[in-house]
């Protein structure tokens, strides 16, 4: 990993700041953004000097590789007011780590750890009054990585834009999500890039949610493997299932995110005494637990999600409703998540990056 000092940040403050056009007690997710964002160019081999700049449009040419070839990527970060003052980051090296393993896969130069985190923090610290105090609610953070070279060759791109925005956040679902696994659809498969947080994934899952939507249900819930039966992630989100008392979730196999939710959740989980299995897990299998009774929760698991209740799954002919009112693993998960990320608990894992 790169490490280094960055030159000074340039930075260019907004004349005049939007915060008091923003709703802040009906923020819902990723309309409103804060008032700066940093920008950093790649070219010939080398990062410029971020940029921090009044947030506004970045200007591609038609022939930007982005556009025609999806050679981008991305991450979804957070960072929350503290109990007693202040701001923290949630486990920013993990989805540092993974923003530069997406940029591999995808062949694009690894951002340095400088310009990502030093950038991250002068962003935030400028836009700090934007970051909501109100429970359940967060500054979201969305790094991104573009090709920008103007040919329309298939190949690497040699010039990259790399920004951060922030958006002040609340609830990703308004309520616990329904969602139905795809027959006939599939997100990934193993040697794809399921595991890497590029665009091209969330795109093609457009069509099927949409379809899901059509029959009744919010999201989807991705299959693949062997005869397409092992569940995958759902919507925008890892999974888990509350299966005769313990809790299960499809091991790490490539085609999904490894979400930074996930693996704090299994510890969390275990910190509760409950017992987690990672494994293969086929949607026969969750229904053959449900119709012996023993499916007692299932939820979703995310940075802008949390952790997120699941009331219906659907396959072929099984529908299933679950009662998220009496899911008392998932919410004491949730809520002891939350009061780590807020500091209303001992940070116990050593999990924030205070600001
Ligand atoms: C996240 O949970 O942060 C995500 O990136 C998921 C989604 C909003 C695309």
């Amino acid at each position: 990993m790169e490490t280094g000092t960055l030159n000074a940040i340039k930075i260019q403050k907004s004349p005049k700041s939007r915060i008091s056009e923003v709703d802040f007690d009906h923020l819902g997710f990723g309309r409103e953004f804060t008032d700066h964002m940093l920008v950093a160019r790649y070219t010939n081999g080398t990062w410029e000097t971020p940029e921090i700049l009044p947030y506004g449009q970045i200007s591609i040419y038609p022939a930007s590789s982005v556009l025609h070839y999806g050679q981008a990527i991305f991450e979804g970060m957070k960072a929350h007011r503290l109990q007693n003052g202040g701001l923290a980051l949630f486990r920013p090296d993990k989805n540092f780590a993974r923003f530069n393993m997406s940029a591999k896969r995808m062949s694009m130069p690894e951002v340095p750890e400088h310009v990502f985190m030093e950038g991250l923090k002068e962003l935030i610290k400028l836009d700090a009054n934007w970051a909501p105090d109100k429970e359940g609610c967060s500054l979201y953070i969305r790094p991104v990585l573009f090709g920008n070279d103007s040919f329309i060759g298939v190949r690497t791109s040699e010039s990259y834009v790399f920004f951060i925005i922030l958006c002040p956040v609340g609830s990703y679902y308004a309520e616990p999500v329904s969602v139905l696994a795809m027959e006939q659809y599939s997100r990934a498969e193993v040697g794809g890039v399921g595991h890497a947080k590029t665009a091209g994934n969330y795109a093609k899952t457009l069509l099927p949610v949409e379809e899901a939507k059509k029959k009744g249900f919010k999201d989807a819930m991705w299959l693949g493997g062997e005869g397409h039966k092992y569940i995958q992630e759902i919507g925008t989100m890892n999974v888990f299932f509350v299966m005769d008392g313990k809790l299960y979730t499809p091991e790490i196999d490539g085609t999904f995110l490894e979400g930074v939710t996930r693996e704090s959740v299994i510890q969390i989980a275990r910190d509760l005494g409950h017992e987690v299995v990672e494994k293969k897990l086929s949607i026969d299998e969750v229904i053959d637990f449900a119709k012996k009774g023993l499916l007692q929760e299932a939820f979703g698991t995310g940075t802008a999600a949390t952790v997120h209740h699941i009331s219906r799954i659907g396959y072929q002919d099984f529908d299933f409703s679950l009662q998220p009112e009496k899911h008392f693993i998932g919410n004491k998960i949730k809520e002891e998540l939350e009061a780590i990320k807020t500091n209303s608990i001992p940070d116990r894992h050593g999990w924030l990056v205070k600001i």
